[in-house]
């Protein structure tokens, strides 16, 4: 099976491992403000926050806001769940805006019907790796006095207007999950330009915890904050730093593929197949590659033909509103959100990664063309 999505591992990530496990630190030790160092650089922001997983890094983004409870917080509902849980693990309530139905991403003209006196932040996702309409996002923001957290789980490298993100929000959620740009095994940061922020979430991945062991004088130390055990490892980091000094090559392949893909589909004269739309001022990361089937074929059969034939396609979201948890709790309707039922409705992912041959494209791109014959029969 070709994956729709895997990890790129190297000799040199191997040895930057075993250095180390080798060192005097598994944790919290010199290599987490390495790799800290190592983001910053990369994304231009001026803090950087490493956590355990992109799910952490995302909660205590909005721990950090303080906000109060029962504060409304505006997300897409076309996103992996963690988008939106760590609104509920925060006390506060998700609230929906349906998407563009081009980009995919959460529609500002949305956002501003869904804003109320309780509305407090948006999260945004810059879905598949490209970035959201960050300025009109950031105008509803600063009239309606609202924190905003961009969610660049997919969007490591991606640039909006020629700058790259991590320093356009409050704060910017990066996930290093295998499957991601690149990889920690599991693992997460948060960026910002704000010391305030990224103090107070260095407090919440150490149980709120004021000094770390190395930066204690005395066994003395106070908790200050409710915080959590979100630490990330040395060996985590070591994997990241050296992972990090491939961002540039791991990118570019991305794009390659997608140029490829988005080539030989076209030419496959399949009526209704819908290849992904990047906006003019914006360079999407590739962390997925969606199609959009055709309408008369359906899409799970076509899910279903294209495993068959050994590829590992994936469905790029369930929406949240669907998950009977959503439900029964919140009782989201269907219908509130038009665009989101058609997209994900019609959605697949094709396999993207550093390491798909070129050999594999056309695999790809073969058994695309004969499931969906297959599935309009
Ligand atoms: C958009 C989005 N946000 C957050 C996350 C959570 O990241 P992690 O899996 O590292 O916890 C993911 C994970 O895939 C994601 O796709």
């Amino acid at each position: 099976m070709i994956p729709y999505g895997r990890q790129s591992i190297d000799k040199d990530d191997l040895r930057a491992v075993e250095e180390a496990l080798t060192s005097d630190y598994l944790t919290t030790g010199p290599k987490v403000s390495d790799f800290e160092k190592v983001l910053c650089e990369f994304t231009g922001a001026k803090y950087a926050v490493a956590v355990n997983s992109g799910t952490s890094a995302l909660d205590i983004a909005v721990g950090a806001l303080e906000l109060p409870k029962g504060s409304e917080i505006i997300t897409t509902p076309f996103s992996f769940a963690a988008s939106t849980n760590c609104i509920l693990y925060n006390g506060c309530k998700p609230v929906f805006a349906d998407i563009d139905k081009k980009t995919y991403n959460i529609d500002p003209k949305q956002i501003r019907k869904k804003i109320t006196s309780k509305t407090n932040a948006i999260i945004y996702v810059d879905y598949s790796g490209q970035p959201c309409d960050i300025d009109e996002i950031k105008e509803i923001a600063k009239e309606k006095n609202l924190k905003i957290i961009e969610d660049a789980a997919h969007a490591l490298g991606a640039k909006y207007k020629g700058k790259l993100v991590g320093g356009f929000a409050d704060l910017t959620e990066f996930s290093f999950h295998p499957v991601k740009h690149i990889t920690t095994g599991e693992g997460g940061a948060i960026t910002t330009n704000s010391e305030e922020l990224y103090k107070k979430m260095r407090l919440l991945r150490n149980h709120g915890i004021d000094k770390t062991p190395a930066e204690r004088t005395s066994y003395k130390y106070d908790m200050v904050l409710l915080g959590r055990n979100y630490r990330i490892t040395d060996i985590q980091c070591a994997l990241g730093i050296s992972q990090m000094k491939k961002i540039d090559k791991f990118l570019k392949r991305r794009k390659d593929i997608v140029n490829q893909y988005n080539k030989k589909i076209s030419s496959l004269g399949t009526g209704g197949l819908e290849i992904p739309f990047v906006a003019s001022d914006r360079e999407n990361a590739w962390h997925l590659y969606t199609v959009l089937v055709p309408k008369e074929a359906s899409r799970d059969k076509v899910f279903d033909e294209m495993r068959k034939r050994g590829i590992g396609v994936n469905v790029h979201y369930i929406p949240t509103y669907k998950f009977s948890y959503y439900r029964k709790n919140f009782g989201f309707k269907d219908s509130d959100y038009p665009v989101t039922e058609e997209v994900s409705s019609r959605i697949l992912s094709l396999p993207v990664y550093y390491g798909l041959t070129d050999e594999q494209i056309d695999t790809v791109v073969k058994a695309l063309k004969e499931s969906i014959d297959e599935a309009k029969t």
